[in-house]
């Protein structure tokens, strides 16, 4: 029997391979994927090694990441429940590809992963990998051991002589989940969400109460709804998330704190930072304000919380999630041209958008004489059209009454 694991080198992922190796009796596959999480990979291969294990995978995926799963994301202004920007539900559906691709490259017919049987990251891994596989296996250790304390998981390590750093001896603070999108952290010391977040929590952005006291201005270009350059330069999709990151990060930009409802039924609570991203979903939202007709805006609106709950819920490789897909991403063919965006103590606020593939008219919009563009006399007709079933409706309310 073998078994891919996703691995990210840390103390409960090794258990983990040590467990799956001593009581499941497993070969183990290790794969450690680079979506931007800040991390070297080279310890992981160290451990990995260390550990004894014979097939190790380690793969840069950010731009994968970038193109065929954030950005086609943000092309719909996805967000959950009003705020959140599905940073770690976008990166789910990737890992779990690859998890399923490696097993069918080396013969495995299990993958593992170190998400609890709480949360909502074993939905989103295991949908995904079945919708790829339907025969894969997948264990959820987590689900299964009997490691239910931390002393129960330290105790198994030490018996296994995996390596625990000083630090990880006490409770972890909280739960960590990054890449290039965002960082999540959940758990322990933010469980009451009556409490704020003591300032440690942040690790991606700087505090908009100390940052800069000058606005910063940058544009963005779009092309069919995807950012392809920064002031001017064409970059990849990963360079160019990696910058507005960079950019966000200075003016603490993409700051939340929210408590969300989990798939699996309980409310809780994160905090999250996304400073690329929120700059990215403003700048979208700006050029779209020009080059999308209004009929087509709307019905792109409408459907952005159901777009974004199947994403959250682990349904990214389902029909229904292809088939919102494939309406988004036609209404974004006119979805190009330059947005200014101003960068300010914690925000991200459009201030100028052209394109060649604009609809605004200033000609029909101006107050000023228009040229004969519009005749404010077609308005009353409009007007009285539209009003028609109001006064009946109202006329009727007045007979009735009296
Ligand atoms: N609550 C967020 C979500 O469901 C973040 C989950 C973080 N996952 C983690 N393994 N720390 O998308
Ligand atoms: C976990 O339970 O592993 C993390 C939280 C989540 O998946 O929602």
């Amino acid at each position: 029997k073998k078994v891919v694991l996703a691995y990210s080198g840390g103390l409960d992922t090794s258990i983990i391979l040590k467990w799956l190796e001593t009581e499941y009796g497993c070969e183990v596959v290790t794969f450690t994927a680079d979506l931007g999480q800040g991390e070297e990979l080279e310890p992981a291969r160290k451990k990995a090694e260390m550990m004894g294990v014979k097939e190790i995978h380690i793969e840069d995926l950010r731009e994968e990441f970038v193109s065929d799963f954030v950005f086609p994301m943000f092309r719909a202004n996805a967000v959950y429940e009003g705020l959140y920007l599905l940073g770690t539900s976008i990166a789910r559906p990737l890992i779990s590809k690859r998890l399923v691709e490696i097993a069918e490259a080396t013969g495995a017919d299990a993958v593992a992963h170190g998400a609890t049987g709480k949360g909502n990251d074993q939905v989103r891994f295991e949908l995904a990998c079945y919708a790829l596989n339907p025969d894969i296996k997948v264990i959820a250790p987590w689900r299964e051991w009997d490691l239910t304390s931390r002393t129960r998981l330290l105790e198994f390590a030490e018996a296994h002589q995996i390596p625990v750093a000083k630090d990880k001896r006490g409770e972890a603070p909280f739960s960590v989940d990054a890449n290039l999108l965002h960082t999540s952290s959940e758990g322990k010391v933010l469980e009451d969400p009556a409490e704020m977040a003591p300032d440690y929590v942040y690790q991606r952005t700087d505090d908009p109460v100390g940052g800069p006291d000058q606005p910063e201005y940058i544009e963005i270009t779009f092309e069919k709804g995807d950012a392809v350059a920064i002031n001017g330069t064409a970059k990849s999709p990963a360079t160019i998330l990696t910058e507005l990151n960079e950019y966000g990060r200075k003016h603490g930009i993409g700051r939340l704190d929210f408590v969300e409802n989990r798939f699996v039924g309980m409310k809780s609570r994160g905090i999250y930072e996304t400073p690329g991203g929120t700059i990215l979903l403003e700048a979208h939202r700006g050029i779209e304000q020009i080059t999308l007709d209004s009929g087509a805006g709307h019905l792109k609106d409408s459907i952005m919380p159901r777009y974004a709950e199947l994403i959250y819920n682990g349904f990214w490789f389902s029909p229904e999630r292809e088939m919102l897909q494939a309406l988004i991403d036609k209404s974004q063919e006119h979805v190009s041209g330059t947005v200014r965006v101003m960068l300010f103590k914690g925000m991200a606020r459009t201030v100028g958008r052209w394109s060649d593939h604009s609809l605004y008219s200033e000609a029909h919009v101006t107050f000023e004489d228009d040229a004969g563009a519009y005749d404010q006399k077609d308005a009353a007709g409009f007007i009285q059209l539209n009003a028609l079933r109001l006064k009946l409706l109202a006329a009727r309310d007045r007979r009735l009454k009296g």
